[in-house]
Parts: structure tokens; C-alpha cells; sequence
């Protein structure tokens, strides 16, 4: 699979490392808004193609997967063209700026019949499948409290401090949070209360978001672009507790029995980076002529987008082009 990187910045180069070390998945292309750094990128990276603008590298009928790399802000139009040539997409989380857009979108890509995913890494790596069997072997009893931690100090980034680019911590961090809750319990969610410290800028920093989910499980989640977090999640149960750290590239998971008495470590495979498997999930879905991937369902993308919607509007954290949001 040809894969052409939209962006050269942060994680546009763990996808070109990552790519690199694969098989049957190619650092095909690069985007750039300028030819610069496009061939600065590509001659790094040994990458064939390098294109001068995001359009330029759509067209190129060699490409076989487009990979948005770029801030939350400027996922929409560049998914939008890229569906409109037919050409299969992996966004970068989170999938857009809001739920709007990313109705939008997936509404395009459905009826367009072209392959869409949101990268999500998290979603498509083993850890996924281990502890969900852990919890449906009943190791730890009955799922009573969730907990999870993501924090990185990145109050310095442009992308978390303006709302033009979509900032703050829930769309860039908490987006994990929700998402680690949601794989290991789809129980129906009751009730949310939240609460967030913000920049000057009137991004979210810090914030605590508390789930009541049906069958008496309560979720709480934290994420924060101003300290560097534990990145722990914990799934207590009524006869133990499954510790995963960490919860956005899971590398070891823990689990304890009653009393907290240590059962067992289970460390996952080797990887390249981690974000091979949604490289290789997008391959094999295209090649059986799938349009999402079950390992995260585009419905699943737009829940999550409409629960951080919900959140935002309670904390009067708004981007541009929310309108009337
Ligand atoms: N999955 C993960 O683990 C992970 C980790 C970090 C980030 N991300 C996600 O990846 C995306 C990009 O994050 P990043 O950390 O790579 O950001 P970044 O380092 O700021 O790079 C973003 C790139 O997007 C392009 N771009 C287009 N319009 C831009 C604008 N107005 N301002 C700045 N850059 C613009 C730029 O490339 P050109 O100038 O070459 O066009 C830039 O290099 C976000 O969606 C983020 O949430 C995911």
C-alpha cells in the first residue's frame, strides 16, 4: 500500500518512520504546503514523492492511502477532496473539529463508497483484544470503576493554544481518555459532569471528566497539555484490577485478584512504533473492499465527536468554525 503523508510535522514523521519499517506499507508521497519542506521531508525520509501542495499529492493516482497529518483544524478540507477523487483516507485524531464536520464527512465517504478511518492508534493495537479477553474471562469480576490519565507538557504548541488550530487538551489527549472507556465497556453512558482549567486563550489545559455508565460503572477520566501525566488507566472490577500503562501506546498490562494480589504482567508484542497496526489494518480492509474498519467504526468516531462537542459546550471552549455550535 502506497501511503501519501498529508503534513511534515510531528506525527507525519512517525508515520514516515513507521512506514518504513513495514512490508507491505510504503512511504509513498509527501504533502507540504511548500515544496521546501516537502523535499526536505521526502529526501529525509526516502520518500519518492514529494508534492508542494495537499492537493498535488491527492491526484497522484499511485497513492493508495491518504494520511492526514496536519492540526484538528485542517483534517476536514483535505479528507473532503480526497474522498471526492475517490481516494481512501486515515485521519489523524481527532477526526475533525467537531461533530458538524465529521457528520459531514463520514456522510461523504458513505456515499462515495471510499474507505475512511480515524487514526486512532490506540484502537488498532493488540492490547485491544488482550484485555477485553481478560475482561470477558471474568479475571477481574464485574467492571465497577474506570480510570485514566493522559498528560504531556505541550502548552508551548501552537495547535493546543490556538482555537483557529483546535486546541486544547480533550480533542488532542482527552480523545484517549474517551476512547479507553468506550473499547472496554459498551455500556450505555447515563451521565457526564466535567470541569476544565483553561489557557489565556480560552483552550482547555487541564480537565476532569466523570462518566455514570449503566450497570453502577463509573468512569474518571483526566487529561492535561501543561504536566506530564502518569498516562495510567485502571479497569477495578468486583475481583480485581487490570493497570495498563500506558494508555495511549498500552506496553504492559497488569493484572491483579482480590486484594489486589499480583496475577500476572503481560507485555505485548514488539512493535515498530505502535502505529503499524492501523496502517495494516487500512491495508487489509481495503484489499476486502471494506469502506471503514471494525476496529474503530466511523459510527464509534462520530459518537466520540459528538461526546467532545457536549463537553467543549459546557466549558465554552470554541473553535471557529463551530457557528452556531
Ligand atoms: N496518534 C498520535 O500519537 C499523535 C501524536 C501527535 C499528534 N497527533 C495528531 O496529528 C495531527 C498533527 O499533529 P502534530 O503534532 O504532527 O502537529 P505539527 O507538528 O504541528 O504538524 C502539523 C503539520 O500540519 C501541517 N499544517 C497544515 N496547516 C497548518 C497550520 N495552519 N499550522 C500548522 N501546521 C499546519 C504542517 O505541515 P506542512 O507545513 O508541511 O504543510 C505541519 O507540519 C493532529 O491531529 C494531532 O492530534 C497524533
Amino acid at each position: 500500500m502506497r501511503v501519501g503523508i498529508i503534513g511534515t510535522g510531528w506525527i507525519a514523521e512517525k508515520a514516515a518512520i513507521t512506514l518504513g519499517g513495514m512490508e507491505n506499507c510504503q512511504a509513498y508521497a509527501v504533502g507540504s504546503r511548500t515544496q521546501q519542506k516537502a523535499d526536505a521531508f521526502a529526501a529525509r525520509w526516502n520518500i519518492p514523492k514529494a508534492y508542494g501542495t495537499y492537493s498535488a499529492l491527492i491526484a497522484d493516482p499511485d497513492v493508495d492511502l491518504v494520511y492526514v497529518g496536519t492540526p484538528h483544524s485542517h483534517h476536514f478540507d483535505v479528507t473532503r477532496e480526497a474522498i471526492i477523487v475517490g481516494k481512501p483516507v486515515l485521519v489523524e485524531k481527532a477526526f475533525m473539529a467537531n461533530h458538524r464536520q465529521a457528520r459531514e464527512i463520514v456522510d461523504l465517504a458513505r456515499s462515495a463508497n471510499v474507505f475512511l478511518a480515524e487514526a486512532i492508534w490506540t484502537r488498532y493495537q493488540p492490547a485491544v483484544n488482550i484485555v477485553r479477553s481478560l475482561i470477558a474471562k471474568g479475571k477481574i469480576g464485574s467492571p465497577r470503576l474506570i480510570t485514566a490519565t493522559l498528560g504531556y507538557s505541550m502548552g508551548d504548541k501552537p495547535r493546543i493554544m490556538r482555537p483557529d488550530l483546535c486546541g486544547g487538551a480533550l480533542l488532542d489527549l482527552g480523545v484517549y481518555a474517551l476512547n479507553f472507556v468506550r473499547m472496554f465497556c459498551d455500556a450505555p453512558i447515563l451521565d457526564i459532569r466535567s470541569q476544565c482549567v483553561k489557557s489565556q486563550t480560552g483552550m482547555d489545559l487541564t480537565n476532569a471528566i466523570s462518566i455514570t455508565l449503566e450497570g453502577g460503572i463509573l468512569a474518571n477520566l483526566q487529561s492535561s497539555a501543561c504536566c506530564v501525566g502518569d498516562n495510567i488507566g485502571v479497569i477495578a472490577g468486583t475481583e480485581g484490577n487490570i493497570i495498563i500503562d500506558n494508555i495511549n501506546n498500552p506496553q504492559r498490562i497488569r493484572l491483579n485478584g482480590p486484594d489486589r494480589t499480583f496475577l500476572e504482567d503481560i507485555h505485548v508484542p514488539g512493535q515498530i512504533t505502535g502505529y503499524e497496526y492501523q496502517f495494516a489494518a487500512c491495508r487489509r480492509h481495503i484489499l476486502d473492499g471494506k469502506t471503514e474498519p471494525d476496529e474503530m467504526p466511523l459510527d464509534e468516531t462520530l459518537y466520540i465527536m459528538r461526546l467532545m462537542d457536549g463537553l467543549r459546550r459546557e466549558w465554552g471552549v470554541r473553535y471557529p468554525m463551530d457557528g452556531d455550535f
